[in-house]
């Protein structure tokens, strides 16, 4: 469960990160293809070349979606219900995913911006990425 603090500190970092979240999402997706390759068995249609316009396309999607789970940070389930219906019944993504995708995402914010995530920071965007995670997956059965 996010705290009062965390909800601050997620929302302090997306205001710093402002117009670069789609950026962001982007090398976010990137990141993880490379690091984590099993991912990109979800997306056998994409070209995942480095620098492949169709990732960019994905990663602000994905980036919007964040925005939207933030602007609605008190009802996240709400706000990415029908996310929630298409990664569950059909994608099909394995939840341990959100996880890898989680993490890249934190690497990014890292690389970008490496005075803001202190460690109580970190640990309040990783509880937020978590409960997004957790949303997308609530629905598998
Ligand atoms: C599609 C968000 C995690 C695989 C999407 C879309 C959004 C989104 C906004 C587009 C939906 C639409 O076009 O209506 C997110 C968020 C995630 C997340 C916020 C976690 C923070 C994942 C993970 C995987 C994945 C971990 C697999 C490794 C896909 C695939 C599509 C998709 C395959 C369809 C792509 C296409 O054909 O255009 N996701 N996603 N997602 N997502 Fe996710």
């Amino acid at each position: 469960v996010l705290s009062g603090n965390d909800k601050t500190n997620v929302k302090n970092v997306f205001a710093k990160i402002g117009g670069h979240a789609e950026e962001y999402g982007g090398e976010t997706l990137e990141r993880m293809f490379v690091t984590y390759p099993q991912t990109k068995t979800y997306f056998p249609h994409f070209d995942l070349a480095h620098g492949s316009a169709q990732v960019k396309a994905h990663g602000k999607k994905v980036a919007c979606a964040l925005v939207e789970a933030v602007n609605h940070i008190d009802d996240i389930a709400g706000a990415l219900s029908k996310l929630s219906d298409l990664h569950a019944q059909k994608l099909r993504v394995d939840p341990v995913n959100f996880k890898l995708l989680g993490q890249c995402f934190l690497v990014v914010v890292a690389i970008h911006h490496p005075s803001l995530l202190t460690p109580e920071v970190h640990a309040s965007l990783d509880k937020f990425l978590c409960a997004v995670g957790s949303v997308l997956t609530a629905k598998y059965r």
